[in-house]
């Protein structure tokens, strides 16, 4: 006799795949709590969920600290009692985050701009 599984619908995985956090250990946020930041998330999350990486580049936004970018989006002034619950509703509901990692400040486009047009 043959069976065929069909998948429970609650036993489903949620799609999304592992999410990257980098966590500045730079001075300032080092100073702020970023050292159990990273121990929180470390212990909060699965390795399904995110891969945790310090990072000691300042991320520029240090006054905003602590700090960390999630999948490159920066998520200033995180605590960290509240960071993994903070992480995962960012992780189910993305929100629109102007300063990326990759981003640069206008200033810096201009030049970028300046450049190109001289050619
Ligand atoms: S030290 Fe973390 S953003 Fe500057």
């Amino acid at each position: 006799m043959e069976t065929t599984s069909t998948p429970h619908p609650h036993s489903e995985k949620k799609k999304g795949g592992q999410a990257t956090i980098k966590v500045c250990l730079n001075t300032k946020c080092l100073q702020k709590g970023g050292a159990e930041i990273f121990a929180n998330l470390k212990e909060g999350l699965t390795k399904e969920e995110a891969l945790i990486l310090p990072v000691y580049e300042c991320f520029g936004y240090c006054k905003a600290g602590p700090n960390i970018a999630l999948n490159d989006n920066i998520l200033k002034g995180v605590r960290p009692f509240t960071v993994v619950e903070q992480v995962r509703r960012e992780l189910d509901n993305p929100s629109c985050k102007a300063d990326g990692l990759g981003s640069k400040s206008l200033d810096a486009l201009d030049a970028v701009l300046d450049d190109i047009t001289r050619l």
